[in-house]
């Protein structure tokens, strides 16, 4: 079986061609220090959730890139049959586990990987610290506040160390945006405008899977939104203070006209725009179809089941402690994907328009526009790179090789950075409830900082 390389359906031609420079450009750009490192003993890891996230990403991807320092000690799934078809995909020696605290208990990892469910990763963070290890967690680090708040609680307990995986933050686009952003180029920010579009095909995947469920993704405010909102934190270099949220469910769910459990037996294949044959891969039929008699779950889920619970359109209005105010939105059925980011200064607006899906002229750089309100436009090109715009290679590399390296851009996150982001998309997701705005003071013990700690 072979692993995909991240969790879009296919790689495109742009990160294909790209992949490679981008492993290298990474390493060089954050080690200039590490090169004389003396070899170590090999770093411990233990995964649990072996989805397709855990076994690309970071099981053969890790093991590509990093078994001179790393091995697996145990995998751990409650789906007995998938974890067995990656520890043989992988071709690891390790035990598996359907039982987690067994498995801390006889593999003793110095590091736990968590690529659950989102609304379960809090369990595994909270007893894989008790039980003595650090975690790399998947985002969203979790999913309602008071999970959140007992991660802080077992972190300051338990003295360990938690990294959550922002992947988006390393991306060479991203990082020059934070740049100029540290660099004045537009004065001080005072607001700014980001929409994200998810298009019909990646868009309506999270309505086929457990994401469609509330209770178990915690709507996309949080399971997606969470990344763009610490891409805002980050890039505003402060933390949120207030939201104003609204949702609604338009489009997939209950307003298909016809439906089915399930793409593969369902009788309106001819007609349906969301058909997606998952037969023809032959890794998500070995890591999904072939074990749902032990769990039930369907990977190729309707995306007109009516139990979907969450919205396909959000917005949200976000008061940062420093004053910027933020107009954002998502959108899940869009001919194309991508985004666009501004930013409004004193001294003039930073944008970039992102088109990663049907653009007419697919071009190898990604541009950012500079606008100074009295000096003109200037204009950066920035190579396109593969895996999540290159940052999930350079996020790796800055966990298990170069951990000590400098971190010129601030681009690691502890549980403060994942609670900022998904309090954001919690608070959004209440207010759309309530009808009120919600204060990100009012909901953890964490009260934000006009600038980011
Ligand atoms: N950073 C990124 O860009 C990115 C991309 C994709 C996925 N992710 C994250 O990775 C995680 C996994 O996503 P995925 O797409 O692989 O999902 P998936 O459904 O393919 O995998 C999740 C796995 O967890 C297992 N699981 C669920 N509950 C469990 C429990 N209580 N104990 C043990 N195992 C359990 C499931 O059986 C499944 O094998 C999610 O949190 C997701 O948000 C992040």
């Amino acid at each position: 079986m072979k692993m995909k390389n991240n969790d879009h359906n296919e790689i495109n031609r742009r990160e294909f061609l790209q992949k490679s420079s981008t492993v290298v450009a990474g390493a060089v750009l954050l080690n200039p220090l590490d090169l004389n490192a003396k070899p170590k003993a090999k770093m411990k890891l233990a995964m649990v959730g072996t989805g397709v996230r855990g076994a690309g990403m970071w099981g053969r991807d890790v093991l590509k890139s990093y078994s001179d320092i790393v091995e697996f000690v145990g995998l751990c799934d409650i789906n007995q049959g998938r974890v067995n078809t990656v520890k043989m995909g992988l071709g690891l020696s390790c035990p598996t586990f359907t039982d987690f605290e067994k498995m801390m208990k006889e593999t003793k990892p110095e590091w736990l990987i968590i690529t659950t469910v989102d609304a379960t990763h809090h369990e595994f963070i909270i007893k894989g610290m008790e039980m003595g290890a650090n975690i790399i967690t998947e985002k969203p680090m979790t999913t309602d506040e008071q999970k959140c708040q007992a991660i802080l609680e077992a972190e300051k307990r338990t003295g360990k160390k938690v990294v959550v995986t922002f992947n988006y933050r390393y991306s060479p686009h991203r990082q020059k945006i934070y740049e100029l952003l540290r660099n004045d180029a537009i004065g001080k920010i005072t607001s700014a405008d980001f929409h994200w579009y998810l298009d019909v095909r990646h868009g309506a995947d999270y309505f086929r899977r457990w994401h469609r469920l509330k209770e178990k993704g915690g709507t996309l405010f949080v399971h997606k939104a969470t990344h763009h909102f610490d891409l805002l934190n980050w890039w505003l270099e402060s933390e949120p203070e207030e939201v104003f949220g609204y949702g609604a469910l338009d489009f997939y769910g209950k307003n298909g006209a016809v439906r089915s459990t399930n793409c593969r037996p369902c009788p309106h294949k001819g007609e349906c725009q969301f058909y997606w044959d998952m037969t023809k891969s032959r890794e998500l039929m070995a890591l999904y179809a072939e074990n749902e008699k032990y769990d039930g779950y369907l990977r190729d889920g309707c995306v007109f089941k009516e139990d979907i619970n969450i919205y396909d359109k959000m917005a949200a209005q976000i008061k940062y402690a420093n004053g910027v105010q933020v107009s954002y939105s998502l959108t899940t059925y869009s001919p194309y994907e991508g985004y666009r980011i501004a930013f409004n200064g004193t001294k003039g607006r930073l944008e970039a328009w992102i088109q990663e899906s049907q653009a007419v002229d697919m071009k190898d750089y990604d541009e950012i526009h500079l606008w100074t309100s009295f000096g003109g436009l200037q204009t950066f090109k920035i190579p396109q790179s593969a895996g999540h715009g290159g940052g999930d290679e350079r996020l790796k590399d800055k966990i298990f090789r170069y951990p000590n390296a400098a971190d010129p851009y601030r681009q690691s996150a502890g549980t403060r950075d994942g609670a900022m982001s998904i309090l954001v998309g919690i608070a959004a997701r209440k207010s759309a409830e309530t009808g009120k705005p919600v204060k990100i003071a009012d909901l953890t013990e964490l009260k934000p900082l006009a600038k980011r700690p």
